[in-house]
């Protein structure tokens, strides 16, 4: 089989193996994966293509984006930004990454250790778990847009407060708003959370198309969970081919 396959696809199929994602195909649906989770194995991150390794926004430094001055404004109130308390004990903002013309938005809940030293939104693990969930899902890191709810690591990495998300939400709406996305993916509870202004469990909000703001919104497993609980991995995987076939419609609309 795999002699027909060309490199690209052979290598995506690669990296679902290596995220224990076992991909088989049907007569009908030969592009489409069904899968079954496993455990993780993050043996060939370091070799994924658009692991993060510099905040540098590529192919937004086009001046025919005519937004950008308005980016570089929106970027430059986030990193003077003092409106809460988590100003104090960060190291810099994280203001997030990728195209300002993306179709797909993935947004998580806050910074990590690793995002806090490096400035950029989904460094460490969880983000190259991410990254190889965007490779599988055939998309590049570059072409999507990743950012978190909140723009400053939360110390010890305890869970966003109210009052933070009030403050830093019109940041994250601004950046919805200009990129004006196809579709977004809440990554675990605390961006459903945030995001959707309820506390409905994570179980109850994956596994159907919601909106924020008038866009089609999925909620998935965070990629840090996952990295606990792989066994979750087949549902994450479920829910982001739902995501896609979205995507594929809304493409073709
Ligand atoms: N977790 C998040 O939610 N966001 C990041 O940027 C990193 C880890």
């Amino acid at each position: 089989m795999l002699k027909s396959m060309n490199i690209e696809e052979a290598r995506r199929r690669q990296y679902l193996d290596a995220l224990g994602i076992t991909f088989w195909e049907t007569r009908q649906h030969p592009d489409l994966a069904a899968t079954n989770a496993m455990a993780a194995d993050l043996s060939l991150a370091g070799d994924i293509p658009g692991t993060p390794t510099s905040s540098v926004q590529l192919k937004n430094t086009d001046d025919s984006i005519g937004d950008l001055h308005v980016w570089r404004e929106l970027e430059s109130a986030v990193r003077t930004c003092k409106k809460c308390s988590l100003h104090a004990t960060r190291t810099q903002t994280v203001f997030g990454v990728g195209n300002y013309q993306a179709k797909w938005m993935f947004i998580g809940e806050a910074p990590g250790a690793d995002e806090d030293r490096q400035g950029e939104p989904f460094v460490g693990r969880a983000g190259q778990l991410l990254n190889a969930i965007l490779f599988a899902l055939g998309l590049k890191r570059e072409e999507v847009y990743i950012a978190n709810v909140l723009k400053c690591r939360p110390p010890g990495n305890r869970d966003p407060q109210p009052e933070e998300v009030a403050q830093c939400e019109p940041y994250l709406l601004r950046q919805i708003d200009l990129i004006k996305p196809r579709l977004i993916v809440a990554l675990g509870r605390h961006a459903a959370h945030s995001l959707l202004k309820t506390e409905v469990p994570l179980g109850k909000l994956r596994g159907q198309q919601l909106t924020y703001h008038g866009t089609p919104l999925f909620v998935t497993y965070h990629p840090a969970y996952l990295l606990r609980n792989p066994v979750d991995k087949r549902k994450a995987w479920n829910d982001l081919c739902h995501a896609r076939a979205v995507m594929k419609r809304l493409e073709t609309a």
